[in-house]
């Protein structure tokens, strides 16, 4: 068991993100915890609440010049494909396929988070992005061209402010 704990290093300086990140590590220790009785329901609460956290992350990224099938909304859908068929295969009752991409997951969350989600949250707050009413309060900060790339590790220099530090940052190993 491979179980992800919260730190700072998973902070990405924008509550309304770091919120919906802390549940996840939380939902996720709950998998972790539960015993075979209960670890199909826990994993379903998971994949709820990623759904959700995904198609946030996906809205904010449309209102701030990404291009549609941006490679971070591209593996914010494979991640919830793969745990939408795991959950299929739970309620059959396949409880270790259940226990192994939980730890896949705990493996992935933090390098998603540091790569991806850090990128995207220096683009929101470098165009001054308010996720409550998702109004760019300086749009003149927007790219002219929409933005393909995302800032992960696999990604082109073409992602949001390629040149920066940050992204630099965000995009290595
Ligand atoms: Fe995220
Ligand atoms: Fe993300």
């Amino acid at each position: 068991m491979r179980e992800l704990l919260w730190s700072d290093a998973l902070s990405l300086d924008m509550p309304a993100m770091d919120d919906t990140h802390r549940e996840f590590v939380d939902l996720l220790a709950l998998v972790h915890h539960a015993n075979d009785e209960g670890i199909v329901a826990c994993w379903s609460q998971l994949v709820e609440h990623t759904q959700e956290h995904f198609d946030r992350e996906d809205a904010w990224m449309q209102q701030t010049a990404y291009a549609t099938g941006n490679c971070h909304a591209m593996q914010h859908q494979v991640v919830l494909q793969v745990m939408r068929e795991v959950l299929r295969r739970g309620r059959e009752g396949d409880v270790a396929i259940v226990r192994q991409i939980a730890d896949e997951l705990a493996l992935w969350f933090p390098e998603h988070a540091q790569s991806m989600d850090a990128a995207l949250s220096f683009h929101l707050r470098s165009v001054d992005f308010d996720p409550v009413t998702g109004r760019v309060r300086n749009p003149a900060a927007l790219p002219e061209q929409a933005i393909t790339g995302c800032g992960g590790a696999s990604c082109s220099p073409a992602g949001p402010h390629s040149g920066t530090v940050e992204a630099q940052a965000a995009r290595s190993p």
